[in-house]
């Protein structure tokens, strides 16, 4: 049986959120005026053990996934994280592994997450300037400490690498070429990301995104690019490859070219509730079912009855919609 849910969508991909804390405090994620020093994140009681993510990525993976990425909060926070990465590692019908990182943490783990099995690694760097760092992440930490990471992942053979940074208008869109240069010649795949409504904390304004559109001929104009073809059916972000031949970037416009027609993505927090929608305003629960002992086929019911009612389609709806006033925030799901 395929699973389709009501736009005809299979589930491909999933993403697990494996801790909701962080280290940083980026300022369209986390503002560090709400999110103090002893703001009180999820208890360990309330996450989701190893054996209970392996137990459900196990049934995801019967009902269509072959993609998963592992995100936060700051996913390399939790700890024996590799652990986890084996034991996915060796389940039979994943075909890619990534993992969504602030890189912070990278330099130290890269070896290891490589070595239990991970395929890739996606680093979120907003910026080369350090002032413009600091001011986004909320924190005192300088680019460097990131960039250490992104090299040990290249060295650990965690690739392609990718690096993501989400471009504010007035922030660091004045950095995008830096940014676009460096990551062109060491051959990292840069993705400019819009920045997104998500959760309701961040303050977003129409105002402060910056179009992929403009990122794309601002780069162009130095830099020359072509359009390339997807990678495969409903790919996030759309591909430029440079004209010399040399690297490509990726632009995730989700709010001026929405790509929701295609979305195949479910979210799992990181206290066992799941997400069809990035903008979702309520998850589905499968831990406490699962710890009140549900069996197999009855999670695997309550996963497809979800999915097939699914018709989220946020980003193509956003600016017809009243403005949600309840969505799940970025830190539980991980982007
Ligand atoms: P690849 O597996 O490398 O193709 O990754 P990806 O293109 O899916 O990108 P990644 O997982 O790194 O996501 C990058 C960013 O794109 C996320 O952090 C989000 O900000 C945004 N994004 C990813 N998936 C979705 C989605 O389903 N909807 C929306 N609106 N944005 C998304
Ligand atoms: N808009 C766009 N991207 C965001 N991310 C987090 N919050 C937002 C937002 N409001 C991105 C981060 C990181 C990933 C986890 O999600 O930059 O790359
Ligand atoms: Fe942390 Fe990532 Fe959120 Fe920034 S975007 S605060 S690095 S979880
Ligand atoms: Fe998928 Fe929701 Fe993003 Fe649309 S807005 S692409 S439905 S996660």
């Amino acid at each position: 049986m395929r699973l389709t849910d009501t736009f005809n969508r299979p589930l491909r991909d999933l993403r697990i959120s494996v801790v909701d804390k962080c280290n940083f405090r980026c300022n369209y994620c986390m503002p560090a005026e709400i999110f103090g020093d002893a703001y009180a994140f999820l208890p360990n009681s309330a996450l989701l053990t190893f054996e209970e993510i392996i137990r459900l990525t196990r049934l995801f993976v019967q009902l269509g996934v072959v993609k998963v990425r592992l995100t936060g909060g700051e996913p390399l926070l939790r700890p024996q994280l590799e652990q986890l990465v084996r034991e996915l590692a060796a389940i039979n019908g994943i075909e890619d592994m990534a993992l969504t990182t602030n890189g912070y943490f990278l330099a130290e783990k890269a070896q290891v997450l490589k070595d239990a099995g991970l395929h890739r690694a996606t680093v979120s760097l907003d910026t080369l300037d350090d002032e413009v760092f600091r001011q986004m992440n909320g924190r005192k930490s300088g680019v460097a400490e990131v960039l250490r990471g992104i090299e040990a992942a290249e060295q650990a053979g965690l690739t392609p690498i990718k690096i993501n940074a989400v471009i504010q208008r007035g922030v660091n869109d004045h950095t995008i070429l830096d940014l676009a240069r460096f990551c062109k010649e060491r051959g990292y795949v840069v993705r400019f990301i819009e920045y997104m409504d998500v959760g309701n904390i961040n303050g977003w304004r129409i105002e402060h995104v910056v179009p992929a559109r403009e990122v794309v001929q601002k780069i162009n104009a130095v830099m020359p690019l072509e359009p390339a073809d997807e990678q495969y059916r409903g790919e996030v972000a759309k591909r430029y490859l440079y004209k010399d031949g040399q690297s490509e970037i990726g632009l995730i416009a989700s709010v001026t070219m929405p790509f929701c027609g295609d979305c195949t993505r479910l979210r799992l927090s990181a206290d066992g509730k799941m997400y069809t929608c990035l903008f979702a305003a309520l998850g589905k629960d499968l831990r406490d079912p699962m710890r009140q002992g549900a069996t197999d086929d009855e999670l695997a019911q309550i996963i497809t009855g979800t999915w097939k009612r699914r018709d989220d389609q946020y980003s193509e709806d956003r600016f017809s919609l009243t403005p949600r006033k309840h969505k799940i925030e970025m830190y539980h799901i991980g982007g």
